[in-house]
């Protein structure tokens, strides 16, 4: 089938916010213990941290991670994670029914966080705790000295403040499977006062207002509008967050997820602008994705792990290629509404629904999921285009009019580069794509990568971690002045013309 695109200078969609490419670290089964910290794995650091995990974040170029949680932050004691590591407590998990040993907190995931060249997007429990909580570890955290929890980090052995810069208010208050849930007229009364207090231990920072869990909560929109109309003078940022599943074994619906995505940010920008009307506020509130991903493989599997143990191998899907494909259109989702996500953060990093894997005491490996992250993080930044796409269409079970080809378009103006990233959701027939690329005379193609494989449910595991990966392809060219390329049928493409 044919496709065309119009790709211009001219039609910008703004800026990208690199932090569109960040992550999350929950304390949930082997994110933290035996993902990132394993003492006595034999790659471990002299602080535990294992070092293969290490590169392969680092080779992910995450700009933040979102931390502690997630569901445990609402019934997480921040104090438990400071001071003398034989000091602290164990304490029962309620949020994932395990056993939390403490041995890393708010300093050593700081002290992880500068080793792999992110920041740190904290999280305060507004679940079982309140604004003095939250306005306490924004002292310890941020404050410089000669205050209780200032020094307390100083004597703790970290001199200099975190400086941590983005806050979120709770997590998914909304949900009743939250420890604390909260209709939106409670949250957002305790969102407003703990903004407050946070703000004036430190002024500078950007916080974020719990919206709804996903767009088919039942008080989705009413949510995010009394929420906001609570808070909208002290935040900064509105969440969302989805996962999406294949549990009915529909690949062509499936890959049509991302239009769901869309429309979730569609509406939640309409009722931000919405309460700035009613405001009559100059301030724009943006949208930080701060939870997103595929997420259903291990569902049944979690139900049979004993309650109480320590890091319990939860929530470990195993990615599939269609699960790379659907990642990547929604990577072109955040790209497309970059002008108002300025956060997002792929759920999880490791282990947990995330991109990598370990084995206790043994290997690391990137998961199929890893790629189409890794493409959007190292190519995906600079201003975004509005590429103007014409493809065919198909309908599915729960969608209408779904474009076979997803596309975005990022021009680099630093390096001279424009990238397109592009996903063939047809099952039987490739893409001969047409692209016209008029402002980018003297262009040529550096490369096309692509991902695609004959079984759509292929994945990576420890014995066989290369066979979902991305190869390179001469599938494009410049043909008098157009960019021409072939999409396999079910692919993922990453197209870079540069001046060189
Ligand atoms: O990412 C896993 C869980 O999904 C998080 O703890 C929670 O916020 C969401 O429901």
């Amino acid at each position: 089938m044919k496709a065309t695109m119009i790709i211009s200078k001219d039609f910008k969609i703004g800026e990208i916010d690199k932090r569109i490419y960040g992550s999350f670290m929950e304390h949930l089964g082997r994110a933290v213990y035996g993902g990132i910290y394993e003492p006595t794995h034999p790659l471990a650091d002299e602080k535990g941290f294992r070092k293969d995990v290490i590169e392969l974040v680092k080779e992910l170029q995450v700009p933040i991670i979102r931390y502690p949680g997630g569901n445990f932050v609402s019934g997480y004691n921040w104090e438990d994670g400071i001071g003398p590591v034989e000091k602290r407590p164990r304490r029962l998990e309620l949020a994932w029914n395990s056993i939390e040993t403490n041995e890393v907190g708010v300093n050593e995931f700081v002290e992880w966080t500068k080793r792999v060249g992110a920041e740190v997007m904290m999280a305060v429990n507004l679940g079982t705790r309140g604004p003095d909580e939250a306005r306490n570890l924004v002292e310890y955290c941020n404050h410089p000295c000669g205050s209780y929890y200032s020094d307390l980090r100083r004597i703790h052995g970290f001199e200099k403040p975190h400086n941590i810069k983005v806050w979120c208010l709770g997590n998914e208050m909304d949900g009743p499977w939250q420890i604390g849930y909260k209709t939106a007229n409670e949250y957002g009364r305790i969102a407003c006062e703990t903004a407050k207090v946070m703000k004036w231990v430190d002024p500078s920072i950007e916080l974020v207002v719990c919206g709804s869990s996903n767009r088919h909560m039942q008080t989705f929109a009413d949510w995010e509008a009394k929420v906001l109309e609570h808070t909208y003078e002290h935040i900064d940022y509105i969440s969302l967050h989805t996962y999406y599943g294949n549990y009915e074994n529909d690949t062509a619906n499936f890959l049509a997820k991302s239009l769901d995505m869309d429309e979730f940010i569609k509406s939640v920008i309409s009722i931000c602008d919405y309460v700035k009307a009613k405001k009559r506020s100059k301030k724009v509130v943006n949208l930080s994705f701060d939870e997103w991903n595929v997420w259903y493989h291990s569902r049944e599997a979690d139900k049979q792990i004993p309650r109480w143990s320590i890091a319990p191998p939860l929530l470990e899907d195993i990615y599939n290629f269609e699960d790379a494909l659907l990642v990547g259109c929604m990577l072109i989702t955040l790209i497309r509404h970059s002008d108002r996500v300025k956060i997002a953060c792929l759920a999880q990093l490791v282990n947990v629904i995330a991109p990598i894997m370990t084995e206790n005491l043994g290997a690391s490996w990137r998961q199929t999921i890893f790629y189409p992250f890794l493409h959007a993080s190292t190519f995906g930044r600079g201003c975004a285009l509005n590429a103007i796409v014409n493809s065919p269409r198909y309908d599915s079970k729960e969608f209408c009019d779904v474009p076979y080809l997803e596309a975005a378009a990022v021009y680099n103006e630093e390096k001279s580069e424009l990238t397109i990233f592009a996903v063939n959701r047809s099952l039987d027939e490739a893409i001969a794509l047409e692209t016209d690329i008029r402002d980018f005379a003297g262009y040529k193609v550096i490369e096309h990568i692509t991902m695609d494989h004959e079984d759509v449910k292929a994945v990576n595991t420890k014995d066989n971690p290369m066979n979902v990966r991305p190869v390179k392809c001469t599938n494009s060219k410049i043909e008098d002045g157009k960019l021409m390329s072939v999409l396999n049928k079910l692919s993922w493409n990453v197209i870079r013309l540069g001046r060189q």
